[in-house]
């Protein structure tokens, strides 16, 4: 890296300036992250406008973080990685915004060029389908996509596609929040009875956390569980680990390997904001994340094709690692994966932030007790309400911060009593102390109906899911 702080004008090729331009943005990523000095961060952020300015004179374009100049590699806008707005932050490892109603999807869907998820759609899935749409769906927790009515022409033209999901096991506990993109994928698996696909990313939680490689494999297994307890088929799902499959399948390596030989570190950095001091496990690893999306990493089940559709229902923050998948997809002659995105799970302190594992008043578990789920609830899901009886019933509450309600929508399936629960409380007849019954209430039999059927899974069972074999499935 050059030191002349941007005072020394004239002979940088576009590139550099781009490569700059994208340094500049992880430092201002950085430094707001560490909370640094605002004097540090305002200099480090009028370097980063000059850089723009520089960029634009000398290529006639705007900088886009994750396009280099020339070649114009990741079609989609990219989140806004230079830093340099004040918006919601969403990538992979952080999802914070400062409205108490939470992240502003409909602005993410613009920034990440993804589409709506909109009435028309939700009704092309009821006729295709000819089921009932989930309530996720009904409601907009699954808000945004990206090609699903192209997956809908070709299943209405008895093209077969499947479905790929998964989860980094950063540790044993998992939180109903965990349980959003596995419900939603049970769902799809059912109405459209199709492959599923799930990948436990245990090589991406030891290379991010502090843990060891027994630890991760180990975490994986554990959470398989958790996951079979959503009720997967077994004929219809293979849930693997990439410590375990990666040396199982050529396949899938070979298909990792496509992948990286065709994304820069230049575009990775300005993807995933990865830094010249990340580790090179990290760099190479979306490769990894990608591999699923292309049927030909599961020749046990797909045997030599490489053209079936996939589709990945996950959270939005995912988002970074398929636009990646896309932009390579046709450039290794396969189709490119659709995408199903859902909103975050709040925390119980308020929709600013997700769930965290890691935080155990945070979240509920699908270990707690019913007395935990109580207690967790009254004392820390943040309410909408009034600070006292008498303003409540006056003024009324405010379901949209209210992170009870915002529970509610998530796991109390009937519509009605959702909004009567909705018009109660913002009329103030229903107070915060009923809202939070209800939740609890709800909340309650789901978990231990969850830790009854996690405890009927066996070993032999987790070995089923796990073991590379075909499926049902008629090619
Ligand atoms: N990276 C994801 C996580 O940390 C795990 C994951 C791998 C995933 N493949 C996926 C999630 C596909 C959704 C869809 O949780």
């Amino acid at each position: 890296m050059t030191d002349c702080q941007g005072d020394c004008d004239g002979a940088k090729s576009p590139m550099e300036l781009y490569e700059e331009l994208t340094a500049q943005g992880s430092k201002v990523r950085s430094l707001k992250t560490m909370k640094a000095e605002k004097a540090e961060v305002d200099a480090a952020v009028q370097l980063l406008l000059k850089l723009k300015v520089d960029y634009k004179k000398v290529t006639g374009q705007d900088y886009k973080a994750g396009c280099p100049p020339e070649n114009s590699a990741i079609p989609d806008n990219g989140p806004a990685a230079d830093g340099a707005d004040d918006e919601d932050t969403v990538d992979p490892w952080n999802v914070s915004t400062t409205n108490a109603k939470g992240v502003d999807y409909d602005k993410l869907i613009v920034r990440f060029g993804s589409n709506k998820i909109d009435q028309e759609l939700v009704d092309r899935i009821e006729k295709v389908s000819g089921q009932r749409p989930h309530h996720f769906l009904r409601r907009g927790i699954f808000f945004s996509h990206r090609d699903m009515h192209q997956v809908l022409d070709a299943y209405e033209k008895q093209k077969s596609f499947y479905l790929y999901t998964g989860r980094g096991p950063s540790s044993e506990a998992m939180h109903v929040g965990h349980l959003i993109p596995f419900i939603f994928t049970k769902w799809l698996q059912d109405v459209f009875d199709i492959p599923l696909v799930i990948q436990l990313t245990d090589d991406e939680k030891y290379l991010w956390k502090d843990l060891t490689l027994e630890q991760c494999h180990r975490y994986a297994v554990e959470n398989a569980k958790d996951i079979i307890a959503c009720g997967f088929d077994v004929n219809k799902t293979f849930i693997f680990s990439d410590l375990d499959y990666m040396g199982a399948c050529p396949e899938f390596y070979r298909n990792v390997v496509k992948v990286q030989k065709h994304v820069t570190f230049n575009q990775v950095k300005g993807i995933f904001g990865f830094t010249d001091s990340d580790c090179i496990g990290k760099i190479s690893f979306p490769a990894i994340q990608a591999a699923p999306s292309f049927s030909s990493s599961f020749p046990k089940i797909f045997g030599s094709r490489t053209d079936i559709q996939c589709l990945i229902p996950c959270a939005i923050d995912q988002d970074p690692y398929f636009r990646m998948t896309r932009d390579v997809a046709p450039r290794i002659g396969y189709p490119k994966p659709a995408l199903l995105h859902s909103t975050f799970f709040p925390a119980l302190q308020g929709a600013q932030t997700k769930m965290s594992a890691s935080d155990a008043n945070s979240s509920i578990f699908l270990t707690d007790t019913p007395k935990q789920i109580k207690n967790k609830v009254n004392k820390h899901a943040f309410s909408g309400g009034k600070d006292t009886v008498e303003e409540h019933r006056k003024y009324g509450g405010n379901p949209d911060v209210d992170v009870s309600f915002m529970y509610l929508t998530f796991f109390l399936e009937d519509d009605e009593q959702l909004e009567k629960i909705k018009q109660d409380y913002s009329s103030g007849s229903l107070l915060t102390g009923e809202l939070k019954k209800l939740l609890i209430e709800t909340l309650q039999p789901m978990i231990a109906k969850h830790q009854e059927r996690r405890k009927q899974i066996s070993d032999e069972t987790v070995q089923q899911f796990m073991t590379p074999r075909p499926l049902n499935f008629n090619l």
